[in-house]
């Protein structure tokens, strides 16, 4: 079975915030993980690009709305290339295919009779794109996310027939493990109890959308449209648009990755959506926190955001995704502290784990002709680090599955620290001072380093290049988990103790993660 997970698709009325960043790196590492275990993989991102805030940011840029979607997805495009991020796809909703997915999908709805006519009156913010329920204040309301105006709405347009499926939808969210984190459910469960309406899918004097077929004058509101951006998404090259070919390429999705936000989309209105299609459901739905910095909301008002292009150009790419997979719990809100950040790169990657394992090849190379020194006991499964590696692989593999990608990440980083404290308490520099010791020297060495190959292999999903860097100082081959990668996978089984060859002639060190020096303010 294919493993299909997606990121939102960005609405591309603005450049790629952090934001959008931090979902796109949490997907890699688990789009990584799992084709790294062997599984076929199609990791979806792309943008959205209808809608009336697409099409007001254009007009205010003087820029057709075509022209402007073209020019900042492809700054999406080019963020992803540069962060390496190893997507199978990216859609865009303004893709001609999509179009005739989206009419063929209707066609569906409209079919089973969800589809009626109704009068919209409410309350309506652009910058979501939705309608508010209960606005507070009576007189000039605002958007409590947005801080911005609302706007009232009173249009004739099409529904969807929600409310059919009120019971199908409670079930759904009572499955467990559907929504994800599971604190996440009580909101969704609270707004499904308070019995669900029917919702317009489509806007009238909105040109930037798609056309409602046999609805003259309607566009398809812009969530409609987005959600099956994902189903789109599945065609490959040279694919001929049909919704039932797209299905057959990886639906229904693993897990759709998502911000808290837009949460209700996800696990109400799409479910249902497809429900009246009559297509399978995705299996998981999950909801990750908000990204703070310095403990205030980012914004443009503020000038506070944290740009991921100017962050990777300054920091790389290890950096940033340790800081944002290790420190902050997936799902739950995070802050972005920038002396914190530097504290956990130098603290966990320069000095933990890039000098365990520049220190040990040093000492090995010196004293058993610049190889991995032979052994004759530390390749036993009772061996301390093999027992800590042992550990450490079952944590983080259990919590990867999760996505608990902070657990996974502690937990190797576990077992460098339990290397150091081994080569501390072993002291071979002093050992190899007296005569005899050759032998458990020798030993406690290739623990040390086998122990860094385990590290180096369990961050082939967190942080894909100081793996690769620390699996070449250790003159190993690279397990594949690029966009690419299919098929069974070995490396499962090179996570396994006592992998590492005795003898092999290991490289001149070079320090495989450089300290971050930051003077100014990010
Ligand atoms: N276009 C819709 C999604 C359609 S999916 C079919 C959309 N786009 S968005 O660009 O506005 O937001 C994309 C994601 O970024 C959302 O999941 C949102 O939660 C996330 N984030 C926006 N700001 C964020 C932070 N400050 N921190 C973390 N995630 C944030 O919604």
């Amino acid at each position: 079975m294919t493993y299909t997970l997606t990121t939102p698709l960005y609405y591309v009325n603005d450049k790629p915030h952090l934001g959008s960043a931090y979902t796109t790196l949490a997907c890699d590492a688990l789009a990584r993980f799992q084709r790294l275990r062997g599984e076929e993989v199609v990791f979806i991102t792309g943008c959205d690009e209808h809608g009336q805030k697409i099409q007001r940011t254009a007009e205010a840029a003087g820029l057709t709305p075509q022209a402007h979607c073209d020019g900042v997805s492809a700054q999406y495009r080019e963020l992803w290339d540069r962060w390496q991020i190893s997507n199978n796809r990216l859609i865009r909703t303004t893709d001609p295919r999509h179009r005739q997915i989206v009419e063929q999908f209707f066609a569906r709805v409209e079919a089973n009779g969800d589809i009626v006519e109704g009068r919209q009156q409410g309350w309506y913010c652009v910058a979501c794109e939705e309608f508010k329920d209960d606005p507070h204040e009576a007189q000039d309301p605002e958007c409590p996310t947005h801080r911005k105006p609302l706007e009232w709405r009173d249009e004739l347009n099409l529904f969807f027939r929600l409310s059919r499926y009120q019971q199908q939808i409670e079930d759904l969210i009572a499955r467990p493990g559907f929504i994800q984190p599971t604190s996440r459910r009580n909101e969704v469960e609270n707004f499904v109890r308070q019995g669900l309406r029917d919702f317009s899918i489509s806007r009238v004097n909105l040109p930037w959308g798609i056309p409602v077929p046999g609805h003259d004058g309607h566009t398809f509101y812009v969530w409609f449209d987005a959600l099956l951006g994902y189903i789109t998404a599945l065609l490959e090259e040279g694919d001929s648009p049909d919704l039932d070919t797209a299905l057959s390429r990886g639906w229904p999705a693993s897990v759709h990755v998502i911000g808290k936000d837009i949460l209700r989309f996800h696990a109400v209105y799409w479910p249902a959506m497809l429900l009246s299609a009559g297509l399978p459901l995705p299996a998981k739905v999950f909801g990750h926190g908000f990204l703070t910095r310095e403990g205030q909301k980012m914004g443009k008002s503020l000038g506070n955001v944290l740009d991921p292009a100017a962050l990777l150009e300054r920091c790389g790419r290890d950096a940033v995704r340790w800081y944002l997979l290790r420190d902050i719990p997936f799902g739950e809100d995070g802050d972005f502290q920038q002396q914190r950040f530097t504290d956990l790169v130098n603290n966990d990657l320069a000095n933990t784990i890039g000098n365990l394992l520049n220190r040990t090849s040093s000492m090995a190379r010196r004293w058993f002709d610049n190889a991995v020194p032979p052994v004759t006991t530390a390749k036993r499964l009772d061996h301390p680090l093999a027992q800590a590696a042992s550990q450490a692989r079952f944590s983080a593999l259990a919590a990867l599955e999760q996505l608990e990608f902070r657990t996974a990440a502690e937990s190797t980083l576990q077992l460098a620290i339990a290397a150091n404290g081994f080569l501390n308490d072993q002291a071979p520099w002093s050992r190899m001072k007296q005569e005899g010791n050759q032998e458990q020297v020798a030993n406690d060495l290739y623990a040390v380093l086998e122990a860094a190959r385990i590290v180096a292999l369990l961050m082939a999903p967190l942080l894909p290049d100081l793996s690769t860097r620390m699996l070449e100082q250790l003159a190993q081959p690279l397990p594949d988990s690029s966009a690419a990668a299919t098929g069974p996978s070995d490396w499962l089984q090179q996570l396994e103790w006592g992998g590492l060859s005795e003898g092999l002639l290991l490289p001149e060190p070079s320090p495989v993660m450089a300290r971050l020096e930051l003077e100014d303010p990010l």
